[in-house]
């Protein structure tokens, strides 16, 4: 077996799912990692017979701070050299900012910015040392977008991440690493309805919304290709070509219009 592994956390579902097959049509070995034990195990198996590849999984909670190490020991018991790694497990907070327990934040922050950053940071060297390696962030165009009066911490911590990535290849392209940001718009996965806004994702016109299998394709082709940023589909290229030039007065005007439910209406 070849030891070469891309690692895909969220890979139990969505864009995580759709990458890790993507990758696996490629001839790219997977270790697949969320905390859905069967939904890996299925997906393993799925993969491995549809395109010959060798594919692993280990089941994980990210909020906990111990998960990178246990992902990275699981690695190095098994001799599985990460080439590729895939920071894309996400989710968004159903609560108002005033109503949910610090306690809940801290675990969101823990998963859509502290585990990456770890993660990041456990693999880097050994991919320093091979002088090759490819990451991507799963961030969103909620990086670039006004904050919406529900879940607001998602777009400041995608932000964050595109900054993080920003970093990353400033600091260490020259030792044949790239990072690239994949910003999606609305995408139909599980997330909606794990994050409580399933009803005001139906409420978004359907010209608007995109498979995750398309998602990860444009991100997938843009991180072998060493992009910096990805922002997939002419719409969302359009929509945050205007979010950078356009007044925040106007933008969250351009938001109500066209994302009702996700702005507070007072
Ligand atoms: N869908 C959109 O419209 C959209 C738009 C822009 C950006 N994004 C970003 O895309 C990424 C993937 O989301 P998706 O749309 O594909 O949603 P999804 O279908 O709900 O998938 C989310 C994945 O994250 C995993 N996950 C959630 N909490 C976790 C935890 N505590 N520990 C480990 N894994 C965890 C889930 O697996 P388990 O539940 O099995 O752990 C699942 O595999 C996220 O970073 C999201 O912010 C989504």
């Amino acid at each position: 077996m070849n030891s070469k592994f891309a690692l895909v956390t969220g890979a139990s579902s969505g864009i995580g799912m759709e990458i890790a097959t993507y990758l696996a049509s490629k001839g790219i070995n997977i270790l697949l990692t969320a905390r859905r034990e069967e939904r890996l195990q299925k997906l393993s198996e799925n993969l491995s017979k549809e395109y010959s590849v060798f594919v692993d999984y280990i089941a994980c909670d990210l909020s906990n701070g111990n998960a990178p190490n246990d992902i990275y020991d699981f690695c190095k018991s098994k001799d599985y050299q990460i080439d590729i790694l895939i920071n894309n497990a996400g989710y968004g907070i159903k609560t108002s900012f005033h109503e949910t327990p610090m306690e809940d934040e801290e675990k969101f922050i823990r998963v859509l910015g502290t585990s990456v950053i770890a993660l990041t940071k456990i693999f880097l060297p050994d991919m320093i040392a091979r002088k090759n390696g490819k990451i991507m962030i799963v961030s969103s165009v909620a990086a670039f977008s006004p904050p919406s009066s529900i879940q607001a911490l998602y777009g400041p911590i995608k932000t964050f991440m595109n900054r993080f990535s920003d970093s990353i290849n400033i600091n260490y392209s020259q030792d044949g690493i790239t990072s690239t940001a994949l910003c999606p718009g609305f995408t139909v996965t599980e997330f909606h309805a794990s994050s409580g806004v399933q009803e005001e994702m139906d409420r978004v016109p359907s010209f608007m919304k995109f498979s995750a299998q398309r998602i990860a394709k444009e991100g997938v082709d843009a991180m072998f290709a060493g992009k910096g940023i990805c922002v997939p589909t002419k719409t969302y290229k359009f929509l945050v070509f205007l979010l950078k030039i356009l007044p925040s007065s106007s933008l969250s005007l351009f938001g109500r219009k066209l994302a009702p439910g996700r702005y507070n209406e007072k």
